[in-house]
């Protein structure tokens, strides 16, 4: 008998000698982030007794300095918590509203939203979380001290490290983009010098201000010498943030969004994002429909998805804000039942078209069509470490280097979160996402987020830790993966690493990246009456997955956008 194992090992090998396999595995822990250098920051935290909220506050801190577009102190994100004795928390660190925002600041005189006002320049900057929700992460769940765990991060600002490809390309692109940003050229463009792959790039002052909050924690971020410069900076750039606004920014506990799928349940994001409350929805929508005979990516699976998002996207427009603002409708909108109701006008031969999918209770919106466009810069890291705790987290300054303004002589970006508002109920902001009056701007008011930090487990025990980034993508990306796991049996690292496609109800489009969609498919869907848009930048997904054949663990890094992974 106790050849047995070995027999079926070796069969699984034989029969999987040329499946796809995966680069990363750790039979211990696991970290996959957009850069090697915040992957190895996390790993040397877990090798040294330190667990996955430790890791991630490393991870959080490093990006910072690796990844300068969306790694933030000047920003905000959330972190979903699976602790090994099955607790479950979010902590959100959400921007929120300047304590002097006001819904009609983005407007002019005749009340139509000045263009750009609320993505670059001060007015854009929401007032910055992320330094207090690592201290609370750290604080309730980690177990090691500030000082440990920001020390990589403090290192690599410090000594430098090399600069990728990818960074000198958005270094190069922002260089030309930031023009009147001096202190953002100086810092990140040496004034115009462009940076090349592989040289190396060192961050004094970013060292000085992580040494700070090393230091002194919150105080050494929301006061003293980092809060006047950030305050001064903003306002130089015609912001508003106070003093009071940054010493007022409080992180909050929240109980996460739960379902169940198939089986399986689907932790995530409560709001102020959407992304937890959407995905649930439309797993629920998916629930009854066999997947058994239907082909990967053919028409059929690309109509049910799409009709699924277009129901999501309109609820999602009227009914999720900010909780402490508005009462969200979170227990209808997460029943099964809803689902249900909101999937009996679906068709397998016919579209149903967007115009005719009403938020529920309100026609009002019917016939507005948008032109989104994308910026591609979030990022998402997950985490996992030798107990079985997991952390999945996403962090944003919301576009690419956020709002341009670099605070002076402290070498870090502020966000353009107040993008994220509705500006006027009913326009669309920069992802052609609609809001309304549960996402109006109000001072100290959380914008609502589309990030969906999200863990996937089956009899309390962790299976999956996903997310993404790609604005009003990132749900379609999650929902995506997990059906690709879950109805298609494809192994995380494919199930990450396949093409995308989207649907946000408006505009009424399909839109695909490269392969998602086979020339003979897309005339089908045509002929169905589906618009089809191709387009790149569905999100990097960064996930981690249990692996079922050694136990351990699988880090599944998003391989088209040159993501990473640690293990040991
Ligand atoms: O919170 C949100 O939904 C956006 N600020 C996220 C922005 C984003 O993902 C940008 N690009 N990848």
């Amino acid at each position: 008998m106790k050849f047995f194992p070995t027999l079926i090992l070796s069969l699984i090998f034989s029969l999987t000698a040329w499946a796809s396999q995966p680069s990363i595995y750790g039979k211990n822990g696991v970290v996959v982030a957009h850069d090697l250098e915040a992957c190895q920051a996390g790993i040397e935290i877990l090798k040294n007794g330190g667990n996955a909220v430790d890791a991630a506050v490393a991870v959080s801190y490093a990006l910072t300095v690796t990844h300068p577009q969306a790694g933030n102190l000047g920003g905000g994100g959330f972190m979903l918590i699976h602790l090994a004795d099955g607790q479950k928390v979010a902590i959100d660190y959400r921007e929120m509203a300047p304590g002097e925002a006001h819904r009609d600041m983005f407007l002019d005189d005749s009340g139509r939203v000045v263009d750009q006002l609320s993505v670059r320049g001060g007015l854009a900057v929401g007032v910055p979380g992320t330094v207090a929700g690592m201290q609370l992460a750290l604080d309730k769940y980690g177990s090691m001290s500030r000082k440990k765990v920001m020390k990589p991060a403090i290192k690599l600002a410090r000594q430098g490290f090399q600069i990728s490809y990818d960074l000198a390309y958005s270094f190069g692109w922002l260089n030309k983009a930031a023009e009147g940003f001096n202190e953002t050229r100086r810092v990140f463009c040496r004034n115009g010098e462009i940076y090349m792959p592989g040289e190396t790039f060192k961050q004094p002052d970013l060292a000085k201000t992580l040494k700070l909050i090393q230091k002194k924690g919150n105080a050494g971020f929301y006061e003293g010498a980092v809060a006047t410069a950030l305050v001064k900076s903003s306002s130089s750039y015609g912001g508003m943030i106070t003093l009071a606004d940054l010493q007022n920014y409080k992180p909050q506990i929240r109980k996460p969004v739960t379902g169940n799928y198939r089986g399986f349940e689907v932790s995530s994001m409560p709001p102020p994002s959407s992304g937890g409350i959407t995905l649930i929805s439309m797993l629920n929508m998916l629930e009854p429909m066999v997947f058994d005979s239907v082909g990967w990516h053919s028409a059929q699976h690309i109509q049910i998805l799409a009709e699924v998002e277009k129901r999501a996207y309109a609820d999602r427009s009227v009914w999720l804000g900010d909780p402490d603002y508005f009462s969200v409708p979170q227990e209808k909108l997460l029943s099964k039942e809803y689902a249900r109701l909101r999937m009996t006008d679906y068709d397998s031969l016919s579209v149903t078209p967007s115009d005719s999918i009403y938020p529920l209770n309100d026609r009002d919106l019917a016939g507005i069509h948008l032109n989104g466009h994308e910026s591609e810069e979030t990022t998402h890291f997950s985490v996992i470490d030798q107990w079985g705790n997991a952390v999945s987290v996403t962090t944003t300054l919301n576009w690419s280097f956020g709002s341009y303004v670099t605070v002076e002589g402290f070498g870090f970006l502020l966000n353009n979160e107040m993008d994220d508002f509705s500006a006027k109920p009913g326009e669309p902001n920069s992802f052609g996402l609609i809001g309304n009056e549960a996402n109006a701007i109000e001072p100290n008011k959380r914008m609502l987020s589309s990030m969906t930090p999200t863990i996937v487990s089956r009899d309390g025990k962790v299976v999956l830790v996903l997310g993404a980034p790609g604005g009003s993508t990132i749900i379609t990306t999650v929902l995506q993966v997990i059906n690709n796991m879950i109805d298609f049996g494809m192994p995380v690292h494919d199930a990450v690493n396949v093409p995308r496609f989207h649907h946000q109800w408006q505009p009424d489009v399909i839109y695909y990246g490269p392969g998602a969609i086979s020339p003979d498919t897309a005339v089908l869907l045509k002929s169905m009456g589906y618009e089809l848009t191709p387009r790149y930048g569905y999100g990097e997904v960064n996930a981690i997955s249990r692996d079922k054949i050694f136990g351990g663990w699988i880090g599944a890094p998003d391989l088209k956008t040159a993501s990473h992974g640690a293990a040991y």
